[in-house]
């Protein structure tokens, strides 16, 4: 999604503006731009579409100042254009804005009735209006940006240029990240610490209310209400940066192929020395009081807490709501004080998240954040973090931060379990010497290709295709139909199969391919028995079970892949990879942009 580079130093800062919007690039974005003060003079250049683009129109046209601002933008408000594309500006101010203003209309009005012409049909312009009709009316640039921001409702992370300040940048934030870092020749800002790596020693993560300017040696804090305030710059240390796909053709297939090293490092993070436990640090005197939990979260996010869900009521014994975050402050859910409520968000980021943290927070609830940025905003306001140790993840489709999440909520299962005393210490021993093995398991799965192949020409031509699955299997389902649908364009829908007959068995027909997860557990005899229901109206059915669930399904579905036995709990991490191998072949085979698909961001910073 949108993000934000800026950098104020005592060398030309064109390139460095360049190449922090490609780092940032990763995130999904449909244009960029960059302004530059040069000579006295706001000087900008914009281009729809690849950084490239932009790339080209500086090359052909170069702008060169020591201090410059940069964003690349994911369309909210008006199309993916040139005219749309950040810094927005006047003569007087340019604008660099990630989040929403969401009193645009009503401020938009009031301009244009005191002679402000708009440029574009954006809502962050009306911030660069907002500040330049405050300069002409005499105020400083600083008050001006104060009294501007203290008028706009909505979330921003802000970076600012004036004209009549031409050594100083200006920078805001409420509800949007943004991060400083301070190297020895100036400063850098951006939306994103990774695109600080290699350039600042030390950071400061700029908080919801605060106003910083900056020149290559000051940095100056206040509050909105003009206030100083004093902060803190800490050491950086700087995430490792996975900025190769080492050899694969995308990013998204070398996470999948991580994906065994990920769950071995996650794993190994929290053994216990005897290697017969998983240890977390939360105090067990929370985990003992622990009732209930709400697990809060997004897209795939949330499918890693509705597989949670399955294992921590049997496990455990606690029950547990998972709730989509941009649902979750909105309905009014009577909460309880003896709840934990764990959010999940691979960036850390996710707006609609941070802000079901924030109301759980006001209404007293212990937040535990399960995330992979351990410094993102999320991770920095919850009570207790468990990171997933996923490593930096590229693929716009999320993957190994899946398998991570969920490698994450199985340790937790297992602590709630023996902090309930609903687990024994024999079960436990059982299931971790079985996690130890299963990273070769899981590799074994990944070097599968000729059966994602065929599945990939399998689905192919289709328009829709439908999964299904029972119990902890039918939150799979749900994953499976998103990576499909994301990367592949394909429209999918998942269902618990038990679900089928009260509607979408309707939908059957010879053209339908159904997708069936089915491992062997309580419930295989129900999954097959609706699967007879699909293949008596001709669908086309690709079955995931193992060896004898696929032999007594040989003679009527389309394909069948066994895969091995491994404990039951284990399996929903097993059958997560021919899903996501499957919606990669077929995207790959419709020949679409495997790594960023059309319209999504990696990181989705508004509301
Ligand atoms: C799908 C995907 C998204 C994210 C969702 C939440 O492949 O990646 O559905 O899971 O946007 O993002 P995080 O986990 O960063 O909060």
């Amino acid at each position: 999604m949108c993000g934000i580079f800026a950098a104020v130093n005592q060398n030309p800062v064109t390139q460095h503006l360049l190449t922090g919007l490609s780092c940032l690039s990763y995130r999904g974005y449909d244009s960029s731009g960059i302004a530059v003060i040069e000579n006295g003079l706001i000087r900008r250049q914009r281009a729809a579409g690849k950084l490239e683009n932009l790339r080209q129109l500086v090359e052909g046209n170069p702008i060169q100042g020591l201090i410059g601002i940069a964003h690349t933008r994911w369309a909210t408000h008006g199309l993916p254009t040139e005219k749309n594309a950040h810094p927005h500006m006047t003569e007087e101010v340019a604008v660099a804005h990630n989040g929403i203003v969401e009193n645009h209309h009503s401020l938009k009005l009031r301009l244009e009735a005191q002679g402000c012409e708009f440029q574009s049909e954006t809502d962050s312009e009306s911030i660069a209006q907002l500040i330049t009709f405050h300069l002409r009316r005499g105020m400083s640039c600083q008050d001006a940006l104060r009294v501007a921001l203290q008028e706009i409702e909505g979330s921003y992370g802000l970076v600012v240029l004036f004209r009549q300040q031409p050594d100083q940048l200006y920078v805001a934030r409420r509800g949007s990240p943004l991060v400083i870092g301070r190297s020895n020749d100036g400063y850098f800002v951006s939306s994103d610490e990774n695109a600080l790596s290699g350039l600042a020693t030390q950071v400061y993560h700029l908080q919801d209310g605060e106003l910083g300017r900056l020149s290559t040696s000051l940095f100056r804090l206040r509050d909105i209400q003009g206030n100083q305030k004093a902060c803190r710059f800490v050491d950086f240390h700087q995430m490792h940066v996975d900025s190769g796909k080492d050899g694969f053709d995308h990013f998204m297939l070398k996470e999948i192929h991580e994906q065994p090293a990920v769950f071995e490092r996650c794993l190994r993070q929290y053994l216990s020395e005897d290697q017969e436990r998983l240890e977390y640090p939360i105090p067990g005197s929370i985990l003992e009081k622990v009732s209930r939990l709400t697990i809060v979260a997004c897209g795939t996010s949330f499918y890693a807490g509705q597989v949670a869900k399955y294992w921590i009521e049997r496990v455990a014994g606690l029950p547990v709501d998972v709730d989509i975050a941009s649902e979750f402050r909105y309905r009014q859910a009577p909460l309880d004080q003896q709840s934990l409520a764990v959010f999940v968000s691979q960036s850390g980021e996710t707006a609609d998240t941070y802000a079901a943290l924030q109301h759980a927070r006001k209404r007293g609830l212990t937040c535990l954040a399960i995330v992979n940025v351990v410094n993102s905003t999320i991770a920095r306001e919850a009570d207790y973090v468990l990171p997933i140790h996923a490593g930096t993840e590229v693929g716009v489709a999320s993957t190994k931060a899946f398998i991570a999440q969920l490698t994450t909520f199985l340790g937790l299962t297992l602590a709630l379990g023996r902090a309930s005393a609903y687990l024994g210490a024999e079960a436990e021993r059982a299931l971790v010497a079985e996690m130890l093995n299963f990273p070769e398991q899981m590799s074994q799965l990944i070097s599968q290709k000729s059966m994602y192949s065929a599945i990939s020409r399998e689905l192919r031509h289709c328009s829709n295709a439908l999964f299904l699955g029972r119990g902890i299997s039918s939150a799979l389902a749900q994953e499976g139909a998103l990576k499909l649908k994301e990367i592949s364009y394909i429209h999918a829908e998942a269902y618990p199969a038990g679900e089928l007959k009260h509607g979408p068995l309707a939908l059957v027909d010879e053209h339908l391919p159904v997708i069936m997860i089915a491992p062997r557990d309580e419930l295989l005899g129900k999954s097959l028995s609706n699967l007879r229901e699909v293949a008596a109206r001709g669908g086309r059915i690709i079955l995931f079970s193992d060896k004898e669930g696929i032999e007594e399904c040989r003679d009527f579905i389309v394909q069948g892949h066994a895969l091995p036995p491994v404990h039951e709990l284990l399996q929903p991490l097993q059958y997560t990879i021919p899903l996501q191998l499957l919606a990669y072949y077929t995207a790959l085979i419709r020949g679409n942009d495997v790594d960023q698909p059309r319209n999504l961001a990696k990181s989705v910073t508004v509301e």
